[in-house]
């Protein structure tokens, strides 16, 4: 059943303003683009710089986005005039070294999931940025979905009852091409794992945003097709903080991929979502899902990276610079998403010792 759909106004753009937020991308890979795109549609913000290690990569991107500087290193970047705010897009486990630097910099940050790869990484993060008192934001655009929150006011709201299961399944494709379009990727090191860290992250964040907290993780996380060291297929089973059970399923190495499908059931209702579409809703007497707004979410990425709208980006950008301004939180804190990566590091200690394992990790 597809939810029934209201347009969202455009954003308007005047011309930059003392108040006009300047920002500088880090990282000028397959991300970059939708960071630079949001840039120019927010209201009070305009791009001023960019940095990437491959000085090529920073000049071509800097061409094609109208970028006036244009840096190698980082550390030069944070010295430039107008630079209130960094979006990170480097590779993932460098994310809190490079948010540190911008938070000791003085400068607001916007990062890419994950927040990092490791819990000491995302803790040394979020106090960088407390202690230089700047704003920490996170990306996971699925959260802005009108469709995400409307499910989310359900399953919290108490309309399918006693909760008794949420489940997410993220059965994704990713080629070999796509593994060796850089030296990163499925590295522990620097992706912090495979089919769950990198691309399963999102539909995680999304299941804990709208069950709540688990308590205890049971979960296999292997290399069963792709030449890879880290995970491209996990199974985990998941006691949470209600009570409730549930399951995750996430794989990149099944033809074709699927949509990415969450189900969260109660003793008095069902609502399946998939990508941004409500396929049931069950709630009691109600039948059909409230009215919900449309957003750009493109293709969910099933089995291309690139294809996931830029909505989601826009409005937690907009966001960061409306938080900025009114001296609160952004929409998705530090703290938020460092969820995510916690339950994965969960996932793969369980697979590692064969054992449960219990949340929260010390
Ligand atoms: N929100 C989403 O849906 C989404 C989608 C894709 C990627 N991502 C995230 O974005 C991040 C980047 O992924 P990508 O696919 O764009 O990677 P990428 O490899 O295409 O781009 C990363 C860029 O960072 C540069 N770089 C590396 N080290 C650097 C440093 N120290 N300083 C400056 N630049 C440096 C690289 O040269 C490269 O150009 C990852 O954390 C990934 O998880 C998020």
């Amino acid at each position: 059943m597809a939810p029934r759909q209201k347009a969202m106004a455009p954003v308007g753009k005047g011309a930059a303003t003392k108040d006009t937020i300047g920002f500088g991308i880090i990282g000028c890979g397959v991300i970059a683009p939708f960071h630079a795109q949001s840039i120019q549609a927010a209201v009070g913000a305009e791009i001023v710089a960019c940095c990437d290690v491959v000085e090529g990569k920073a000049k071509a991107f800097a061409g094609k986005h109208g970028i006036k500087h244009v840096y190698r290193d980082l550390d030069d970047m944070l010295k430039q005039d107008n630079l209130q705010a960094v979006c990170i897009c480097t590779p993932s486990g460098l994310h809190a070294q490079n948010g540190v630097a911008a938070a000791q910099a003085g400068k607001h940050i916007m990062c890419e999931k994950p927040l990092d790869v490791t819990l000491p990484a995302i803790d040394a993060l979020i106090a960088a940025a407390d202690e230089y008192r700047v704003r920490l934001g996170g990306i996971f655009q699925r959260r802005t979905y009108p469709v995400s929150q409307a499910v989310r006011n359900a399953v919290r709201g108490g309309k399918l009852g006693k909760l008794v299961l949420g489940d997410c399944y993220q059965k994704l494709f990713r080629s070999h091409e796509y593994y060796a379009s850089g030296d990163w990727r499925a590295t522990w090191e620097l992706d912090g794992g495979g089919a769950l860290m990198n691309q399963g992250v999102h539909g995680i964040d999304l299941l804990l945003w709208i069950m709540g907290r688990v308590k205890r993780v049971s979960a296999y996380a292997r290399h069963l097709v792709r030449n890879i060291p880290v995970e491209d297929t996990a199974v985990a089973i998941l006691e949470y903080e209600t009570g409730a059970l549930g399951v995750i399923q996430g794989t990149t190495s099944v033809t074709p991929g699927e949509p990415t499908r969450w189900e969260f059931h109660g003793d008095e209702g069902t609502i399946i979502l998939q990508e941004a579409s409500i396929t049931k809703w069950h709630c009691g007497e109600e039948k059909e899902p409230p009215e919900i707004g449309k957003v750009d979410s493109g293709a969910g990425g099933v089995s291309d990276p690139t294809a996931i709208g830029a909505g989601g980006h826009m409005m937690l950008i907009q966001d960061l610079v409306n938080a900025i301004h009114e001296g609160r939180e952004p929409m998705i804190p530090g703290r938020e998403a460092r969820r995510a990566v916690e339950l994965i590091l969960a996932i793969y200690e369980s697979e590692r010792t064969g054992c449960p394992v219990d949340l929260p990790l010390c």
